[in-house]
């Protein structure tokens, strides 16, 4: 079946748009495809359930990847009418712009009969991506074709071992973490947000003050390196703590929100070792490690509005 991952980002959001490394993990649930239709015509793409449908000729984003999509998927000129079923929201930080360029193109390249290996499908999809997002890092784009947790660096790694433990390349930057099976919470705002405003927001920021912003940059390089010895070492404690960490200084970069703030809060009050915003932030959603206290937690944001859910993350290793 033609699919693709969403994501969560666990560390490095923003700092991986300036080369910092990042960690993110894809989960099980994502965008599938319901039906596809070869055609002599447009592209079309229906969504549900975000009650998508737009097409090659739309004035959109949407209709603008399409036509994106057209020319850099080789093969003969057909076209599709797809049908899609996301199992993420949109704009909530779960990737879910990522998850709809990588299906996209697996659609096509089905039906032009082009057989792309996923790093062809990463490429071109980020191609997409840059359509909805300007200059994006290829965080997303990696995890939404691969899944796995990856440790993620824009411009590659040159040593595959951190913190003592060997990795392995999924591409160039992305290295591919073992982990054991792992659930997190996301819980989402409500607030919808453009992760191409947020990405600005930052921009301006470490304009007009760069020294300040790389040290915050530093800052959350610290937490990623806690977390990733917290996962290698299955410390949910400490992974937990490593969020909240990277979550206040998000706050200070001005990405997050109140609400964002108060799902946190919440979470922890109701017993999470640890939360913090993910993705873009401004909106969108939180992640939340709170092993034993899944339910109170989950309880604890219905009660304010919020909407939570479990995710297990697509680490492919041990128990
Ligand atoms: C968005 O999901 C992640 C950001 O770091 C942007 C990017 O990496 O392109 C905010």
């Amino acid at each position: 079946m033609i699919s693709a991952h969403g994501k969560v980002i666990l560390f490095g959001e923003h700092a991986a748009v300036y080369g910092r490394p990042a960690l993110a993990a894809g989960i099980y649930s994502g965008i599938r495809v319901i039906s596809i239709e070869p055609t002599n015509g447009p592209l079309r793409v229906r969504v549900r359930p975000w009650n998508l449908d737009q097409t090659d000729q739309s004035d959109s984003p949407v209709g603008e990847c399409l036509r994106r999509l057209s020319q850099i998927v080789q093969g003969d000129q057909r076209g599709c009418n797809v049908v899609l079923k996301a199992e993420i929201p949109a704009a909530a930080g779960m990737g879910s712009s990522a998850a709809l360029a990588v299906v996209l193109v697996r659609c096509l390249c089905r039906v032009r009969e082009f057989e792309a290996s996923n790093e062809q499908v990463r490429q071109m999809a980020h191609q997409l991506e840059k359509v909805f997002h300007g200059e994006p890092s290829g965080l997303d784009d990696t995890v939404a074709t691969y899944g796995d947790v990856c440790l993620f660096r824009r411009n590659g790694w040159d040593r595959q071992t951190l913190l003592g433990l060997s990795y392995c390349s999924l591409t160039p930057q992305a290295l591919r973490v073992p982990c054991r099976k792992l659930t997190l919470l996301v819980g989402y705002s409500g607030v919808k947000r453009s992760t191409r405003k947020m990405v600005a927001k930052v921009r301006q920021l470490r304009c007009e003050n760069k020294a300040r912003v790389e040290k915050l940059f530093d800052k959350i390089e610290n937490c990623l390196s806690d977390g990733l010895d917290a996962i290698s070492t299955a410390n949910n404690q400490k992974l937990g703590e490593s969020l909240f960490c990277n979550h206040q200084v998000l706050t200070k970069l001005g990405v997050s929100c109140a609400e964002l703030d108060q799902m946190v809060e919440l979470a922890m009050s109701a017993g999470a070792s640890g939360a913090k915003l993910t993705g873009a932030g401004g909106g969108g959603g939180v992640i939340a490690e709170a092993s034993g206290h899944e339910e109170m937690v989950l309880a604890a944001w219905r009660s304010h509005g919020f909407e939570g859910q479990r995710v297990v993350l697509t680490g492919n290793n041990t128990d």
